[in-house]
């Protein structure tokens, strides 16, 4: 492998390969024809969990809605997390937000170039630092994310787990001495497109991968890259759902502000044991929250998964068929459907929504 600097404009002979692929055949995505750092951070703060594909009606969406960081920072939180609704891990709208006051405040509206300012925003990691110095400020910063790190770990045969922090330096260290010092911007672009498009997770196309002869696992079962910590089992959570209904409207209750899920709708959700009877912790809470027992039927079970847990959802319907209206618990309310569509909503919610209309 070649790192020697090989022409006046300073780039590696990996570099140069890379750039020329990445000019014939880098995906046209809309945040590529922007230099606004507002919109590459909107950008970013999607893509950190989410495809492509996903992201980008959500993006345009996003940036019709709060066009500048003024914008952002002033708009009610719920807003901010109802354009975010179906993407997922909300934690990130409410940090981007979060961030956009932080900048309004203490950097007069203007996000830093600088990798160490940057990473002094609320919801600006490493990861995210780099990406905003390189992409929206044209910066030699490596912006290490998960197609990164396959890329370079198959580059390196890297044999040790990728995430501990003396790989992370490694991967940072190789690519730093890789940037070449007139296109920062195209080159952490480039790392990323390949990993997407070139270097696949189970079917590499080493074949049509412009810095094959730069990579040591090109032929040697690149697959095996990065390498595998022994997974571990996510705990699961057992959890009642109890869909009350009352004449048109159904009951809501609103997650506290801070933890999983923060701030969004949901259905009561209650925590069960195992050995635990459904239709009595049920009837328990409607005597308790309601003022009256209710009887449940057993609807459905579903799933959500989440980065450390697992949720196992049962879920119970009842009706609400008293003369005298139900008491409404804190931190909740009744809705009709068309209501309850327009609120941001715990993703097992929508799909009951959708899937029973
Ligand atoms: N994933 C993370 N950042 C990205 C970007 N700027 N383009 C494509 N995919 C990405």
């Amino acid at each position: 492998m070649s790192n020697t600097r090989t022409s006046a404009t300073q780039r590696t002979d990996f570099a140069a390969k890379l750039l020329a692929w990445y000019q014939r055949w880098a995906r046209p995505l809309p945040w590529r024809d922007t230099n606004d750092p507002y919109a590459i951070w909107v950008s970013e703060a999607m893509l950190q969990q989410t495809r492509v594909e996903t992201v980008i009606p959500f993006y345009h969406r996003f940036l019709n809605r709060f066009p500048t960081i003024q914008d952002l920072a002033a708009a009610p939180e719920e807003a901010v997390l109802k354009s975010w609704e179906g993407l997922g891990y909300y934690r990130r709208a409410r940090l981007l937000q979060q961030g956009a006051r932080d900048v309004l405040t203490r950097f007069n509206g203007k996000l830093p170039a600088d990798p160490d300012l940057l990473k002094s925003i609320p919801g600006i990691g490493p990861y995210m630092a780099g990406a905003l110095a390189s992409i929206a400020f044209n910066i030699p910063i490596p912006a290490i994310d998960g197609n990164v790190i396959r890329v370079v770990t198959r580059i390196l045969t890297w044999e040790e787990e990728a995430r501990t922090a003396r790989s992370l330096q490694v991967i940072h260290h190789w690519i730093m001495e890789q940037f070449p010092t007139d296109a920062a911007r195209e080159f952490t672009q480039s790392l990323m497109e390949l990993g997407a498009l070139i270097c696949l997770p189970k079917k590499p196309r080493c074949l049509h991968c412009p810095v094959q002869s730069n990579c040591q696992a090109a032929g040697n079962v690149p697959e095996r890259y990065p390498t595998k910590k022994i997974a571990r089992e996510i705990p699961s959570e057992r959890r009642i759902i109890l869909r009350i209904q009352w004449n048109e409207k159904h009951l809501l209750v609103r997650r506290p502000e801070t933890g999983l899920l923060a701030g969004l709708w949901e259905y009561p959700n209650i925590a069960a044991k195992l050995n635990e009877d459904a239709l009595t912790l049920g009837a328990r809470w409607t005597h308790d929250q309601l003022g009256r027992i209710l009887e449940f039927r057993f609807i459905s079970t579903m799933t959500q998964v989440f980065t450390h847990r697992r949720w196992d959802l049962e879920i119970y319907a009842a009706e609400w068929k008293e003369n005298q209206a139900p008491r409404t618990p804190p931190n909740s309310d009744w809705f009709l459907q068309t209501e309850e569509a327009a609120l941001p909503r715990v993703a097992f919610v929508r799909r009951l929504q959708s899937e029973t209309k």
